[in-house]
């Protein structure tokens, strides 16, 4: 097969791991990357660009998108998807996982449970609408955030309004959102492909630290999930339209709750911690896709 990865940096674990998996099974494999691409449209012909040259020829395409070029990267997603390469990540699914409310909303009106959450997008109505969310504290989140970063804690009224002040006076988007003490700093990461949890982890945040990214300093575990879990990850993953997502949720005392879907999960942690072959299990999964067609 030939398949094309886009990133922006072939030196970055996932690429490389991805990269090196395809290669290990006799793939032809290109790395480009999506924010330097061209793209042509006219009536009904669609052409991609890179460095001048057309990218064509491609079975496959892995997409690798960082949160800050969401767009471009759906952009260039939704270029291939029309030349009828075979991609693992669909424009608008990695649009609407991207988006903490979309996602959110995605879960919920199909049954998928999720912590309590309001976007508040009007200041004048903070103090009415907050109690929605029952009892201190209560989180802030930026719609868009990542890595743990505009995610905040407040532990009373004052504090939350000043918080959501803050963000809506420089046109943040943000969701107020339960706080899930229960979970007590740790969260699950579920990584599926294809309908299958192929691997799991449990993270747990630093002491005197409430989230558990492994970008803000969190441990991680191998993890056993309940099948309840399991079955909630693979909902979650399939409902939003995706092949290849990492899963996150909260263990609450009503069962999990899912944080977020992520479309372009890091393979690092994972693979370190669980020592499983996940771009292995990618490709393969790319490779019966591929052969389906
Ligand atoms: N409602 C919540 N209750 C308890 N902990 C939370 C809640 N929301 C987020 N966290 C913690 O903060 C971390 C980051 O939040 P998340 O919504 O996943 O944002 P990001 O996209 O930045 O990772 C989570 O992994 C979890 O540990
Ligand atoms: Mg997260």
């Amino acid at each position: 097969m030939r398949i094309l990865i886009l990133s922006r940096s072939s030196e970055l674990y996932s690429t490389r791991s991805l990269y090196n998996a395809a290669r290990r099974r006799g793939h032809f494999v290109r790395v480009i990357d999506h924010v330097l691409c061209d793209m042509y449209v006219s009536n009904g012909k669609l052409e991609l660009y890179f460095n001048g040259q057309p990218v064509q020829g491609y079975d496959a395409v892995i997409p690798r998108i960082g949160h800050t070029v969401t767009q471009t990267g759906a952009s260039v997603i939704r270029q291939l998807e029309s030349m009828g390469v075979h991609t693992i990540l669909e424009a608008d699914a990695l649009l609407n996982a991207r988006n903490k409310l979309s996602c959110l909303q995605i879960l919920s009106m199909n049954g998928i449970p999720v912590p309590a959450s309001l976007y508040c997008n009007n200041q004048y109505f903070i103090s009415e609408l907050s109690d929605k969310i029952e009892n201190f504290p209560k989180i802030i989140k930026l719609v868009s955030g990542t890595h743990g970063l505009g995610v905040l804690k407040a532990d009373d009224q004052k504090t939350m309004e000043s918080m959501m002040e803050a963000f809506l006076g420089v046109r943040q988007k943000i969701l107020l959102q339960e706080f899930v003490k229960e979970s007590k700093g740790s969260d699950v990461r579920a990584f599926v492909v294809d309908g299958e949890v192929v691997a799991s982890m449990v993270r747990q945040a630093e002491e005197g630290e409430f989230r558990s990214n492994l970008h803000r300093g969190a441990t991680a575990t191998s993890a056993q999930l309940t099948d309840e879990e399991n079955e909630c990850a693979l909902r979650a993953v399939e409902i939003m339209g995706l092949k290849v997502a990492g899963v996150d949720m909260l263990r609450s005392d009503r069962g999990p709750l899912v944080l977020e879907v992520n479309a372009s999960p890091g393979l690092e942690g994972i693979e370190t911690v669980t020592k499983v072959d996940v771009s292995k299990r990618i490709i393969q999964y790319i490779e019966r896709s591929v052969k389906n067609k």
